[in-house]
């Protein structure tokens, strides 16, 4: 019986989430008078309290009349978590929720925020992070010339980037840049046999010592990964290098004790530059039509007027 007791009381402190969305109040309910605050929190109660009551009282012999039993509902709950934020990829929640957005502008109460997401929490917070975490799973760049060549388009990369890639693999580049955004896996001395001037390197700035305090850990940076690099000057992390070409001169004499060639030190960027992809195309959504009910932003200053 406690045993019973301790796991509803589980399952209700993280279905309902009182952690997580006191924040979500404060934020929400911010600016409003004291006395309105408490009546949003009581009525967001009051609601919580009637669909969790009803579902107890009517739920078993709701699922039971309908065919379903109590671990197939659960399954069923563990799969709409799933399915939310996998239809938010494939846009499909986005086309419904334009059309319908306009309408509950104007139906509803936007301002009324004690039923959703106040009491329940499930589509709000969670969703947001997942929402996001969803769009940025989309900000990809695939198909660049190296990704064609990959996939044996012998002919995407030209004689010169061949030999650029060559020269990254031979000289030992891969070592610290490699895997599918050739680089970004590790942390690695910047200066593993000559450390950079001043310029590049400012000694003041000794990388993931500072998180790590390990005096080891000096001078040590991520190994950047180096898809779209051609876009991303300038280079390293105290951006004071705009050119590619020197780049790739200083990773050599640094990280690799090599000089190498003019013509080598312009493959090895010719390379690089296949490293640039398809950018991704953000679609933003269409915002419904202001009306004299929409919420305007509060003013956080308060002006002399
Ligand atoms: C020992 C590991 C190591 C090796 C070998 C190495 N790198 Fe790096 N690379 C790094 C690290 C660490 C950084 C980040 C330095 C920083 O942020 O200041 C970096 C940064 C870079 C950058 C700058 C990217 C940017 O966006 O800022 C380029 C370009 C680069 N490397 C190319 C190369 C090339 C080409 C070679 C081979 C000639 C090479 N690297 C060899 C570790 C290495």
């Amino acid at each position: 019986m406690a045993e019973a007791l301790v796991s509803a009381l589980v399952t209700l402190f993280v279905v309902i989430d009182p952690i997580g969305i006191a924040p979500i109040f404060v934020s929400l309910t911010h600016g409003m008078a004291p006395a309105e605050r408490r009546r949003v929190a009581m009525r967001s109660v009051l609601i919580a309290a009637v669909v969790l009551v009803a579902f107890a009282a009517i739920g078993q012999p709701m699922l039971e009349a309908l065919g379903i039993t109590l671990p197939a509902f659960r399954i069923a709950g563990g799969l709409l978590l799933f399915w939310i934020p996998t239809e938010m990829v494939f846009e499909k929640r986005q086309a419904r929720k334009s059309g319908s957005a306009e309408r509950s502008v104007q139906e509803d109460h936007p301002e009324d925020i004690a039923a959703f997401p106040l009491a329940v929490p499930l589509m709000a917070f969670d969703n947001v992070t997942r929402a996001i975490e969803a769009f940025e799973v989309t900000l990809i760049t695939p198909a660049a010339r190296f990704d064609q060549f990959l996939d044996g388009n012998e002919v995407a990369m030209n004689d010169q980037e061949k030999e650029g890639l060559r020269l990254f693999m031979d000289t030992g580049c891969v070592s610290c840049h490699n895997g599918v955004n050739l680089g970004g896996q590790d942390y690695f001395p910047f200066g593993v046999i000559e450390r950079p001037g001043s310029d590049i390197l400012p000694p003041e700035d000794k990388g993931r010592f500072a998180v790590t305090q390990t005096a080891t850990d000096e001078y040590v940076f991520r190994a950047v990964p180096l898809r779209n690099v051609a876009l991303t000057a300038p280079y390293f992390h105290s951006g004071q290098v705009w050119d590619l070409e020197q780049a790739v001169a200083i990773m050599s004499t640094a990280q690799l004790g090599i000089e190498l060639s003019e013509e080598e030190i312009e493959a090895i960027p010719a390379f690089l530059h296949t490293l640039t992809g398809e950018q991704p195309r953000v679609e933003y959504p269409i915002l419904p039509r202001s009306t004299d009910t929409t919420p305007v932003p509060e003013l956080m200053v308060p002006t002399s007027r």
